[in-house]
C-alpha cells in the first residue's frame, strides 16, 4: 500500500541519509513514560500520564536529554469542562465529551459511537517510533508511526486503525496526525489558497478559537487551498526570524486541514481524509492507514521553514532523492499549436527549439484519437493517423538526431463520451444509476478505484512507453470530481472510491516508474491543481500554472516556494502578448522570470525571428550555468513580490555555498527608481565572491567586481532598472 511504501522509503532515505553523520534519535524513558524524536535541531516529544492518555509534551528547538518533560493530568475545570476533554491528547478518539477536532471518529455496529483512546504499548524499531492506542473497552486499537530526518527536523506521521472486532466499525474521521501548540493568543497561520490560472495565493490570518478550514472536495488536491499550513507568532516570527511550525498531507485526493485554537487556547492542527464525502466500513481484521502528514519546526523565520521544507522534500520525496537528474530544459508545444499538433508541425519546431538548447521536445495535447478539439477523443490513446501517418517514430527519431529526448502529454484518468473507449464501457466513469453525468471540459473520470479500469490504464501507457522511445509524460487532469459514485461495490464500501481512486492512481504511477526506470513524469492538473506530497514521490516536476504571464508568474512561484522545492517548479517562457492578461513584456523578462524555477519553452517558435532565437539560446546556455543553484540550492526571498513594491528579488545559494544568483525583478519605474539597495542573504560571510552580471552586461556603477560575503550581505546591490517589467540577475562565483 503506498502510505506504508512511502513511510518505508521516507524512513530508508532518513537512513542512507544525504546528511552524513547526522543521526535521528528516537528514545523513549526507562519508565516508557516519555517518548522523544530529535533531529535536525528539533525535539518533538509524547508522553504518557497517569490516567493513560498520551499526551503531545513539546515541538520546537532541540532539548538537552534531561528536560523535564512529564505528562500530567489535568483536574476538572468546570463542569462544562471535564478532565477527559480538555486533556490535551496526542490523538483524540470521539468520545468522552471531546469538545475539539478528534483524531478519529466511529461508529461500532451497535451504534456506540464512543471511543476513548489510551495508551497500549509502543516500539522503537530502527529510527521509526510506534505508539499503539487502545480504546478503554472495545478491540479497536489505532498506531501511530513517527519518523523524524536528522537533516531538517522534518516528522512523518500515519495512523493506522485496526478493527479487532468481529463486526465492521464505520470510520467516519480519520486524521494522519494532530499536532497541538502551546496556549497563545499571537499564532499567525499562512497558507495557499486560488484557482486556475492563480493558484499560490497566500493568506496570513490570526488563529482564533473559530476553526480555520483548509480543504478539498473536489476529488484531488485542487487549484483551491493547498494541504499545507505555516504558523509564526506575531510579533515574534518574520521571513528571517523567529519559530514557525510548518507541514503538509501527502496526499492527492480530498483532503482536510484543520486549524484552530480549543477552549483553553492551544493550538491544535489536525489533517487527513475530507470527511465531507467519506465513510469507512473497517470489516474485523482489517486496517486502514491514512497518508503521511509531514510537518517541522524552523526557528529562524518563514525562509527557513521553507529551505528545511525544501532540502526535505529533495532528499526524501523527489524520486531520486540526492541523485535525482537535474531538470532538463524542455520544449512544449501546447501554447504554440494547441491541439492542432501534426508530424512536420512539430518536426519544424523542433528544429527550432534545438537551435536554442532545448534538451526534451514534449508534444502536448491533440496527437491521439479524435482528438482535434477538446469534445472526443480522450480514451482512445492510440496515435491519430491523420496527423501522424507514420506513428510517432519519425518525430521521435528527429528530435533524438537533434539532440533532445522525447515527451508526450497524456490525460490517462479522463474520457470524452464522444470516444470508443466511453462507448464501450459507460459504467467505467464516476457515476449514480440514473442521475446525471456532470461533464468538466466535455470529459467524465474514469473510476480508478476499480481495478479493470486501473489495470487498462496502466497496460496502454506501458504499452505507450514500451513501443516508443519515450522518455517523460506530462500527466494532466482536467476537471473536478462530481457524482463519485461507486455502484459495483456494495453500499458500505462505495466511499472508499475517495481513497482507493488515489491508491490506485499512485499504483499505476509506481508500477509504470518501475516497469520503465528511465521514465520522467510531469504532474499537471490544467495547471498547478495536484501538487502535494503524495504525488510529489511519484513525478519528476510539477506544471505550476496555465497562467504563464511572466509577471504574475512572480508572485505564483512565491506562492509555491513556501511549501514545495523550487527544482520541480516547472515555468516556461511563452509568447508576448500572454494569452492570460494581454502583457507585453520581452523576452528577457520572461526568461528572468521562469528562470527562477526550472525552465522550459513554450513559445510558438514559429513567430520567432532569427534575432529572438539568438537570445533565447543566450539565455537557455546561462541557465544551464546556474540550474545546479536554482534546483538544488537555499532559496531566500530577498523582496517578495507584492502589489505595493516595485521590485522584487529572489536569490539562490548553492549548497556549498560557492555560486548564488540575485534575480531583481522591476514591476514599473516610480520617482525615478531610488529603491534601496538588495542584501543577499545566505553566503559565507568569510568568503570572497567575483559578481557579473547573467547576460555579460557590465556591472551597475558602483558594484564592485569582488568583495566578500559580509560585503555582499550587509552592503547589498542593485541594478538601475528603468521602465516596466525589467529584470536583472548577478551571478555571484566564490573567489578561488
Ligand atoms: C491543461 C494543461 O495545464 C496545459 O498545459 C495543457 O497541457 C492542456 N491541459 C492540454 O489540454
Amino acid at each position: 500500500m503506498v502510505t506504508k511504501r512511502n513511510l518505508a522509503m521516507t524512513t530508508a532515505m532518513l537512513s542512507l541519509c544525504w546528511c552524513g553523520a547526522l543521526a535521528a534519535k528516537v528514545t523513549a524513558s526507562a519508565d516508557g513514560r516519555v517518548m522523544r524524536l530529535d533531529g535536525g535541531g528539533v525535539t518533538y516529544a509524547l508522553g504518557v500520564d497517569d490516567k493513560g492518555y498520551v499526551q503531545p509534551l513539546y515541538w520546537g528547538a532541540a532539548l538537552d536529554a534531561n528536560a523535564p518533560l512529564v505528562a500530567k493530568s489535568p483536574a476538572e475545570l468546570s463542569g462544562f469542562d471535564p478532565a477527559g476533554s480538555i486533556t490535551p491528547q496526542e490523538y483524540a478518539g470521539q468520545g468522552e465529551g471531546l469538545v475539539s477536532e478528534p483524531g478519529i471518529k466511529t461508529i461500532f455496529a451497535d451504534g456506540n459511537r464512543d471511543l476513548v483512546l489510551k495508551y497500549r504499548r509502543h516500539t522503537v524499531s530502527g529510527e521509526t517510533l510506534s505508539v499503539e492506542l487502545a480504546d478503554i473497552s472495545r478491540p479497536l486499537s489505532v498506531t501511530l508511526r513517527y519518523t523524524i530526518d536528522p537533516a531538517t527536523g522534518v516528522i512523518a506521521r500515519t495512523a493506522s486503525v485496526r478493527n479487532g472486532d468481529k463486526a465492521p466499525v464505520r470510520i467516519d474521521q480519520i486524521a494522519a496526525a494532530t499536532f497541538t501548540l502551546p496556549v497563545g493568543d499571537d499564532y499567525r497561520l499562512r497558507y495557499l489558497t486560488g484557482r486556475h490560472g492563480a493558484e499560490w495565493s497566500q493568506v496570513d490570518a490570526p488563529v482564533t478559537p473559530a476553526l480555520t478550514v483548509l480543504e478539498s472536495r473536489r476529488g484531488s488536491t485542487g487549484h483551491g487551498n493547498q494541504p499545507w499550513f505555516a504558523i509564526g507568532q506575531d510579533g515574534r516570527t518574520s521571513e528571517t526570524d523567529g519559530p514557525v511550525w510548518y507541514g503538509a498531507l501527502g496526499w492527492s485526493g480530498s483532503f482536510r486541514l484543520t486549524v484552530g485554537a480549543d477552549n483553553l487556547g492551544r493550538v491544535r492542527i489536525g489533517g487527513g481524509y475530507n470527511p465531507y464525502d467519506f465513510s469507512w466500513s473497517l470489516k474485523p481484521g482489517e486496517t486502514l492507514t491514512t497518508p503521511i502528514f509531514y510537518a517541522g519546526y524552523a526557528a529562524k523565520g518563514m525562509g527557513d521553514a521553507s529551505r528545511r521544507f525544501h532540502a526535505f522534500q529533495r532528499a526524501a520525496i523527489i524520486p531520486g532523492g540526492a541523485r535525482a537528474k537535474l531538470r532538463p530544459v524542455l520544449y512544449n508545444s501546447w501554447e504554440a499549436t494547441t491541439f492542432n499538433v501534426t508530424e512536420a508541425g512539430q518536426m519544424a519546431l523542433a528544429e527550432k527549439a534545438a537551435r536554442m538548447g532545448v534538451e526534451r521536445f514534449v508534444v502536448d495535447d491533440g496527437w491521439f484519437g479524435a482528438r482535434d478539439d477538446d469534445k472526443a477523443g480522450l480514451g482512445d490513446w492510440t496515435v491519430n493517423p491523420r496527423k501522424f501517418p507514420n506513428g510517432l517514430k519519425p518525430l521521435i527519431d528527429r528530435v533524438k538526431a537533434l539532440g533532445m529526448d522525447f515527451g508526450l502529454w497524456v490525460e490517462p484518468e479522463m474520457v470524452n463520451p464522444n470516444s470508443d473507449l466511453y462507448r464501450a464501457h459507460p459504467d467505467w466513469v464516476l457515476h449514480f444509476p440514473d442521475r446525471p453525468r456532470t461533464e468538466g471540459r466535455n470529459q467524465l473520470l474514469l473510476n480508478l478505484a476499480r481495478t479493470d479500469v486501473r489495470d487498462h490504464i496502466l497496460g496502454w501507457l506501458d504499452k505507450l512507453v514500451r513501443d516508443n522511445d519515450i522518455a517523460f509524460l506530462k500527466w494532466d487532469y482536467n476537471r473536478n470530481w462530481t457524482e463519485a459514485g461507486w455502484p459495483q461495490v456494495a453500499v458500505e464500501d462505495q466511499q472508499r472510491v475517495q481513497v482507493d481512486y488515489v491508491r490506485n492512481l499512485y499504483y499505476i504511477l509506481s508500477e509504470l516508474r518501475r516497469r520503465h526506470p528511465g521514465l520522467e513524469i510531469e504532474g499537471c492538473s490544467g495547471g498547478g491543481g495536484r501538487i502535494d506530497l503524495g504525488i510529489m514521490a511519484l513525478t519528476d516536476q510539477s506544471w505550476t500554472s496555465d497562467n504563464t504571464d511572466p509577471y504574475d508568474r512572480l508572485t505564483i512561484q512565491d506562492g509555491f516556494t513556501q511549501a514545495y522545492a523550487p527544482s520541480i517548479m516547472m515555468a516556461w517562457v511563452t509568447d508576448s502578448p500572454n494569452w492570460a492578461n494581454g502583457r507585453q513584456t520581452s523576452l528577457d523578462y520572461r526568461f528572468l522570470s521562469a528562470m527562477q524555477g526550472s525552465l522550459g519553452i513554450g513559445a510558438n517558435l514559429d513567430h520567432m525571428q532569427e534575432a529572438d532565437i539568438a537570445t533565447a539560446a543566450r539565455w537557455i546556455a546561462a541557465y544551464k550555468t546556474i540550474r545546479d543553484t536554482v534546483q538544488r540550492g537555499d532559496l531566500y526571498r530577498i523582496a517578495p513580490p507584492r502589489a505595493d513594491r516595485a521590485t522584487s528579488a529572489t536569490f539562490y545559494v548553492s549548497p556549498d555555498r560557492k555560486q548564488a544568483v540575485l534575480f531583481q525583478m522591476l514591476h514599473s519605474s516610480m520617482f525615478r527608481d531610488n529603491g534601496a539597495a538588495l542584501r543577499p542573504q545566505g553566503l559565507d560571510p568569510a568568503r570572497r565572491y567575483r559578481v557579473r552580471m547573467l547576460d555579460g552586461a557590465a556591472l551597475p556603477d558602483g558594484v564592485p567586481g569582488e568583495a566578500s560575503g559580509a560585503y555582499w550581505m550587509e552592503r547589498g546591490l542593485r541594478a538601475k532598472l528603468k521602465g516596466d517589467f525589467q529584470g536583472a540577475a548577478f551571478l555571484f562565483d566564490a573567489a578561488p
